[in-house]
């Protein structure tokens, strides 16, 4: 079955990765946000507007899960889930998990909507541990410190079967020089090199141009097929 690309935002353009507002909220503020990056701050952004990221699925995702046979998929950091109800249109078994509340509903409305079944877990990605293994294991936009990104790919190339792919799509370094859009912090921001995982061929690894308006953003975009 090939995916049907039927809800690609609303021009039809698969377009984004993160068009919401900058990041202001430093680290240790001093004021009464909650803490960067913590499921309350996080929720308080995906209140603050009807929509955070594209309705339809992300450009990269598209591009390379496009061409495989359908199977079972993880989105770990699902957020509203375009990504996740995207692959079920397309005949994924998938899977989205994220520690939000506030974007889960809204995965979850969105599913409903289009008429798929999902399957959506409240965890964070960091404890949640899956009870299968993925034939595809999606990654996308995951603003961590480096640190947890490595836990992160750990965790995702665990969960990847054989043959499988992890799929790693995130704002790139690059984006503090000449791109737009997504966290404004070095710490925050990957680079292709830093997602390799032994017993894994690199089937993509690069920083690709996504455009954003009439701006680019510059994505970190790595796709590793488990050996099998
Ligand atoms: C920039 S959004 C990307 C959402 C989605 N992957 C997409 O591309 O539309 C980052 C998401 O990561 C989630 N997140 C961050 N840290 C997490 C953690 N430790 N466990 C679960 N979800 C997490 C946030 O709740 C947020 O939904």
């Amino acid at each position: 079955m090939r995916c049907q690309l039927r809800h690609a935002g609303e021009g039809g353009q698969p377009i984004d990765g993160d068009r919401g507002p900058r990041d202001t909220a430093a680290v240790g503020d001093g004021t009464s946000a909650p803490p960067r990056g913590s499921p309350a701050w996080w929720d308080e952004r995906y209140a603050g507007a009807e929509l955070l990221w594209s309705a339809g699925p992300n450009l990269f995702a598209v591009e390379e899960a496009e061409p495989l046979p359908p199977g079972s998929a993880l989105d770990l950091a699902c957020g509203e889930g375009r990504n996740t109800v995207w692959l079920a249109e397309c005949g994924w078994d998938a899977t989205g998990v994220d520690f939000s509340p506030v974007a889960l509903d809204r995965a979850r409305a969105a599913a409903d909507r289009r008429g798929v079944d999902v399957r959506f877990v409240e965890a964070d990605v960091f404890a949640w541990r899956p009870e299968r293994a993925y034939d595809l294991v999606l990654l996308a936009y995951l603003q961590v410190s480096r640190p947890l990104r490595r836990q992160a790919l750990t965790l995702g190339a665990a969960a990847t079967a054989p043959g499988g792919s992890l799929l790693v799509v995130a704002h790139d370094v690059r984006n503090l020089v000449d791109g737009t859009g997504g966290p404004q912090y070095r710490e925050l921001l990957w680079t292709p090199d830093e997602v390799t995982r032994p017993g894994f061929t690199a089937a993509r690894a690069g920083t690709s141009a996504r455009p954003v308006d009439d701006a680019t953003a510059w994505d970190t975009v790595v796709r590793l097929v488990r050996n099998r």
